[in-house]
């Protein structure tokens, strides 16, 4: 009885029992951990979001930047434009959390948003060669937990897909000034295009922001080949709109969706963990991920 009794409770998951890990269905999400421990890192790939899932939303009591509030920097842009941005992030940040309003009504919303600031950053002739200079000054941090993470993943040689609407030369430089930027690494963000003296000129290719992630993920569906035969995955995110991040796998077998609940909370839980298979709840580190991965590799 007793060896029976061990088996029946072995596949239990002792970190993910903690008060801030809220699960809908916790026998399943178990039980996709262990298919995706039986198959082996080989058949892994980790497709994640990069502003507030794998930074940190708010360290000792502050809220801490995404990547395009960087770029809200004197150094980058005058003042007008630093205020005007931050009046931007007033209306619409609130806009893009509502959860009372539908992915329809906040899709124009977000494109003004989107537009307006990219608009406004080429506006201010942005330079490439102060780039670095900003993100080591900025507060932006990964979560912690995030060495062992991006480290496992590469020494697995498991893929890692950063799918951002945020600004990926500037998420470029904060992993690369962390440390690990690996070999793993595959990202899919907004560009910036520089003219030939270095200064922003445009944003290269289709925008993407946090309600488009289904689409821009179906059209880079060729340059992801890589990722093919990897029919297990595990999806980290922050936002509703992280969830279509695997949209473009093909003949995925295990999704694994765990969700980082930052902002709102108390507003927003039920529909994340309607929607999430692992909801986090104000949790600023990679330790569930870490502990999910350890089970798989
Ligand atoms: O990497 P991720 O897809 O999370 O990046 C998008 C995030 O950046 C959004 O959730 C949004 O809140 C934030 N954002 C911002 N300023 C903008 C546009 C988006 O802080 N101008
Ligand atoms: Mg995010």
């Amino acid at each position: 009885v007793l060896a029976i009794w061990h088996q029946l409770t072995k596949t239990e998951i002792t970190e993910l029992t903690k008060g801030s890990v809220m699960m809908r269905e916790r026998s399943r999400v178990e039980d996709t951990i262990y298919a995706m421990q039986k198959a082996g890192p080989g058949s892994l790939q980790v497709i994640s979001d990069f502003d507030m899932t794998l930074t940190r939303f708010a360290h000792k009591g502050k809220r801490l930047p995404t990547t395009h509030n960087i770029l809200n920097n004197r150094l980058l842009i005058n003042e007008d434009s630093t205020k005007k941005m931050k009046e931007l992030l007033n209306t619409y940040y609130p806009i893009e959390i509502d959860p009372s309003l539908s992915l329809a009504e906040k899709l124009p919303y977000m494109v003004t948003w989107w537009t307006e600031v990219h608009e406004l950053l080429i506006q201010q002739r942005i330079r490439k060669d102060m780039l670095a200079r900003v993100v080591r000054e900025s507060s932006a941090m990964l979560r912690e937990g995030y060495r062992v993470f991006f480290d496992c993943l590469a020494e697995h040689r498991v893929p890692l897909l950063i799918f951002s609407a945020g600004v990926g030369d500037v998420l470029e430089e904060v992993i690369r000034q962390n440390d690990v930027f690996h070999p793993n690494l595959h990202i899919i963000s907004n560009y910036m295009d520089f003219d030939h003296t270095g200064v922003l000129q445009a944003f290269k290719g289709q925008l993407i922001h946090s309600y488009n992630k289904r689409d821009v993920t179906l059209s880079h569906a060729t340059a992801l080949r890589e990722l093919h035969g990897r029919p297990n995955v595990l999806l980290l995110g922050d936002s509703l709109g992280d969830l279509n991040m695997a949209d473009g796998v093909s003949e995925a077998q295990n999704i694994l969706t765990v969700g980082f609940l930052n902002d709102q909370v108390e507003e927003r839980k039920e529909s994340y963990i309607n929607s999430f298979d692992i909801v986090l709840l104000k949790d600023e580190t990679m330790d569930i991920p870490n502990v999910i991965l350890r089970h798989i590799v």
